[in-house]
């Protein structure tokens, strides 16, 4: 059971970002947890139906050595019973398959009401999220009730049938030669013990048709998760030294919808670019082909002139630092957060990682310092203190590209003055990306960059765009 669970969490860690995206969580989270439970009750089943099987069989030999014809008559008995029952079998399936389905839906509905608890509260809205949540329930009481219903039903079905049997068998031998009571009595016994096994063999099969949608799910989705793994492509060390290279880059999340259109940039290593333009324009777009989670439709990056499907993913995901516009936050410690699982980092440069974002006294004044919980998504903490502790976990990585997403949207003028500060200080040795809705986050930048649409619109220093009162920068700068 472990081992499964253990299996089909490394294959959903290893799949690609666009396979990861089109899955629900909350289904997800049902393969992983419950899916693989029940599954791990098959083998309970599996044995159960062995050991009625082989009890049935040393049961059986010793009725055939005493009573042929008895045995015989008995083994048709049972022949017919479980042919009656097939039906019976087939409805637990569906049912088990059908319920399988709702579970599914119930656990996408319940994490996502989790997560959108603060949504539906300040919506007012907690009772039709109620109403709707508890149609899923009934539901799911319903087919078990229908399910134990099918089971219970079969199962009587046994006790009457084998007095029938006996009844029947006694008549059939009475008047038999050579009718011995004696024997009839052993072979009574053994009847009623054989019945015993077929029946726990019947309740096995039950179960593992019962439980068989589980393993089907499971299997169906290693599946997936194995066709859409992410390769571990490229073997060319990562260095960048020259420039950074968009090559007439197009991109689309789903075909016949380009997002991004024919872009061509060149950045030199250490500058520091400045992304923006209106909602929907593709800026974060630009972001997930530099972190390579997507592959451009056309074109390609270049690192000083090395395709970037070359270089090693590996590598490359080590030398960028990314803040994104949706900050992630574990349940843990705040130098938890920051490390993220990078053991290389020592507490030194964890430390100065939280100066750098300006989150160094805030935690110090903490009553535990780093080592204070962040709660669940880091809900304990405002939403600027969050993206600092991202910022500090992006910057502690030591990445020669580092890209903000909006990364300082939630900060306070004072606050976002000193990370600029910080970003100043990487300036010739980190090439970086700032994407902006408020023109002071970029005004700093060597390069701005406006997207619309797909493409870019317009390029040049703050200064030069600020020059022309059409540019998007100057009606940015003057709102
Ligand atoms: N996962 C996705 N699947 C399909 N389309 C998407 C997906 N993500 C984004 N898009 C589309 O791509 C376009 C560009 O989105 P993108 O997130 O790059 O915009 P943006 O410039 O970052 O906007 P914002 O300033 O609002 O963050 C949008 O029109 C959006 O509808
Ligand atoms: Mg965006």
């Amino acid at each position: 059971l472990g081992k499964e669970s253990e299996d089909v969490m490394r294959r959903t860690l290893l799949s690609s970002w666009p396979f990861m995206l089109k899955q629900k969580i909350g289904s997800m989270h049902n393969t992983l947890v419950r899916d693989v439970h029940q599954a791990g009750s098959l083998l309970g089943a599996s044995v159960q139906i062995l050991q009625s099987f082989s009890g049935f069989l040393m049961y059986l030999l010793v009725a055939i050595n005493i009573s042929p014809i008895m045995t015989a008559y008995t083994i048709g008995g049972g022949v017919i019973l479980l042919f009656l029952l097939r039906p019976f079998l087939r409805r637990t399936q569906r049912i088990g398959q059908y319920a399988a389905g709702v579970e599914k839906q119930f656990a996408q509905f319940l994490s996502e009401h989790i997560i959108g608890m603060k949504a539906i509260k300040a919506a007012g809205v907690e009772r039709p999220a109620i109403k709707s949540g508890t149609e899923h329930i009934h539901l799911l009481r319903r087919l078990s009730i229908r399910q134990s219903l099918v089971t219970t039903v079969s199962s009587s079905f046994f006790q009457p049938f084998s007095i029938a049997l006996v009844v029947l068998l006694f008549f059939l031998t009475y008047n038999a030669p050579g009718f011995n009571i004696l024997s009839f009595a052993a072979s009574l016994y053994l009847i009623q013990k054989i019945f015993t096994y077929l029946e726990s063999g019947q309740n096995g099969l039950q179960s593992i048709s019962g439980l068989l949608p589980y393993v089907k799910n499971i299997t169906a989705f290693k599946r997936d998760l194995d066709a859409h793994r992410e390769r571990a492509e490229g073997d060319k060390p990562f260095a960048l030294h020259k420039e950074l290279v968009f090559k007439e880059v197009s991109f689309a999340y789903e075909e016949g919808m380009p997002v991004l259109d024919g872009i061509s940039l060149s950045v030199q290593a250490g500058e520091t670019v400045g992304l923006i333009g209106p909602s929907g324009a593709g800026k974060t777009s630009i972001a997930d082909l530099l972190l390579r989670l997507f592959k451009p439709s056309a074109g390609e990056v270049f690192l000083d002139g090395v395709p970037s499907a070359d270089i090693s993913l590996e590598e490359w995901r080590q030398h960028i630092g990314y803040v994104s516009q949706d900050v992630f936050l574990l349940n843990g410690t705040i130098e938890e957060n920051i490390r993220f699982y990078n053991q290389a980092l020592t507490r030194e440069d964890i430390e100065d990682a939280a100066r750098q974002a300006n989150i160094y006294d805030f935690i110090q004044g903490l009553p535990s310092g780093f080592k204070t919980v962040t709660g669940d998504r880091g809900v304990m903490l405002s939403g600027g203190q969050r993206q600092r502790i991202a910022l500090a976990r992006a910057l502690a990585g030591r990445p020669e590209i580092l890209i903000l997403d909006e990364a300082t949207s939630a900060l306070d003028h004072e606050s976002e003055k000193l990370i600029h500060e910080s970003i100043r200080a990487l300036h010739g040795k980190v090439t970086v990306f700032i994407i902006a809705h408020r023109p002071s986050t970029v005004a700093e930048a060597d390069v701005i960059l406006v997207l619309n649409r797909g493409r870019i619109a317009e390029r040049g220093s703050p200064q030069d765009l600020l020059q022309n009162t059409h540019s998007y920068f100057y009606k940015m700068q003057q709102t």
